[in-house]
């Protein structure tokens, strides 16, 4: 059973866990006073149960390095104990595995992500982000997150997957449902959650019906039907890693591509230096990123006693790693706070995590990323912010809901 807690005794200045801080975007004071003070910090009490938190940026590099000792498979990869309830299941996914299992399934879908499929992709990629800029309403208001976020990503792992185009918003959907952490609150929520979970699985099942006893295609779902790994892989693991790919690949991708407008808004003068040198398009990809950072953390379970930076870790103890804060860590990043398009270590960024998880579809997000901003510069389209976002209420998905904008020329 997880530990829930009673409201009354929810008093811990520094559990950042706690969804408002995210809502309201006030995570950036305590973070920095747990980087100064206590980079490795204990919290005993949260809705989460108890949990170290792990806020500076090189705490989070070790922890990272050592996988077999801070396992991802012991107690999943967010703070949320889903597994602990009867009336929840998980899927198994790659990224909630250890070696030598993780690298046999990592290695089925890393093909897609290789540089020349990215080649392979890029042309497709351009055009249908342009199609997408030219549908908008120049000096009217919209919503940047549901005309362009959503639309892009979706878009784009539609191709990936080879889904069906007309049902794409239902990857958004799903991957909605599947990354809300503050679900696992309510029993009647994570009832809901695992029947829309079910149906996502039932759906892919279809599609990889389809591809069985077909020629290999370029697509994932067929490169997994085809590939040796998939010998080894049962059912609900081809299902969960399906999944992980329509998770991972979604809100992160999307919440970037709202946090770089919003950001660059936010300051006008790296908005100025970006319009007038495109050049400098591939840093400020890498400078967004780390600004959004679009997951806040990951988890990690000890497997043993352990001391990390003279704490004293025992084995099944959680580990949160705030790569939220890590990016924002001004031991590394000089003036954290601002976006600053030619920052010379951007790269240097956590938002990928590190270590043998880091994130397989990176240069997928990377490419998306670049061509919306490239394609931008194209029209010399300026996306005007007008009111605040509607920020996601919860610590692991850091995003938007809506952003309100206007674009006009520069
Ligand atoms: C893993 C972030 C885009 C698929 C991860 C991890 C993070 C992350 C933090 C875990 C790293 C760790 O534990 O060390 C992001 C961000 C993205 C993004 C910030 C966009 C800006 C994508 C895309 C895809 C994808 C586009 C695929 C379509 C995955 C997969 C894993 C993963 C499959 C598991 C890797 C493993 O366990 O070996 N990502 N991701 N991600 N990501 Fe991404």
């Amino acid at each position: 059973m997880a530990t829930m807690l009673q409201p009354e005794m929810r008093a811990d200045p520094f559990d950042m866990s706690r969804a408002a801080l995210y809502r309201d975007d006030l995570w950036h004071a305590p973070f920095r006073e747990l980087r100064a003070n206590s980079p490795v910090h204990r919290v005993e009490h949260s809705d989460y149960g108890p949990y170290w938190s792990i806020a500076g940026y090189h705490p989070i590099i070790e922890v990272e390095s050592l996988p077999d000792i801070y396992s991802s498979q012991a107690g999943g990869i967010t703070i949320a104990d889903f597994l602990a309830y009867d009336d929840t299941v998980e899927m198994p996914m790659f990224i909630a595995m250890d070696r030598p299992k993780h690298t046999g399934q990592r290695r089925t879908v890393a093909p897609a992500f290789t540089p020349s499929e990215m080649v392979r992709m890029s042309d497709d990629i351009r055009h249908r982000t342009g199609e997408i800029l030219d549908t908008l309403p120049w000096g009217e208001e919209f919503d940047w997150v549901d005309r362009v976020s959503i639309e892009l990503t979706t878009q784009m792992l539609a191709i990936l997957f080879d889904f069906p185009w007309q049902d794409r918003r239902k990857l958004t959907f799903w991957s909605d449902w599947a990354g809300d952490i503050e679900l696992i609150k309510d029993g009647n929520k994570r009832a809901e959650r695992l029947g829309h979970m079910y149906e996502c699985g039932a759906y892919f099942q279809n599609l990889w019906n389809q591809k069985v006893g077909q020629p290999p295609a370029p697509d994932l779902i067929s490169m997994m039907v085809h590939s040796d790994a998939m010998r080894e892989m049962d059912h609900l693991e081809f299902l969960g890693n399906l999944i992980l790919l329509i998770v991972g690949g979604n809100d992160t991708t999307r919440n970037t591509m709202t946090g770089l407008v919003y950001g660059l808004d936010k300051f006008p003068d790296s908005r100025s230096k970006l319009e007038a040198d495109p050049g400098l398009i591939s840093n400020a990809v890498q400078e967004a990123i780390r600004w959004q950072t679009p997951l806040a953390h990951m988890r990690r379970t000890a497997t043993r006693d352990v001391q990390l930076m003279g704490q004293n870790i025992a084995a099944g103890d959680k580990l949160i790693l705030w790569y939220l804060s890590a990016n924002r860590d001004e031991s590394v990043f000089e003036d954290a706070d601002r976006i600053i398009v030619d920052r010379p270590n951007a790269r240097r960024h956590l938002a990928f995590g590190h270590g043998i998880h880091r994130c397989v579809g990176a240069r997928l997000a990377e490419l998306q990323i670049a061509t919306l901003l490239a394609e931008m510069a194209k029209r010399r389209m300026r996306v005007n912010v007008l009111r605040e976002p509607e920020r996601v209420a919860q610590c692991f998905v850091h995003g938007y809901k809506k952003l309100p904008v206007t674009i006009s020329k520069y």
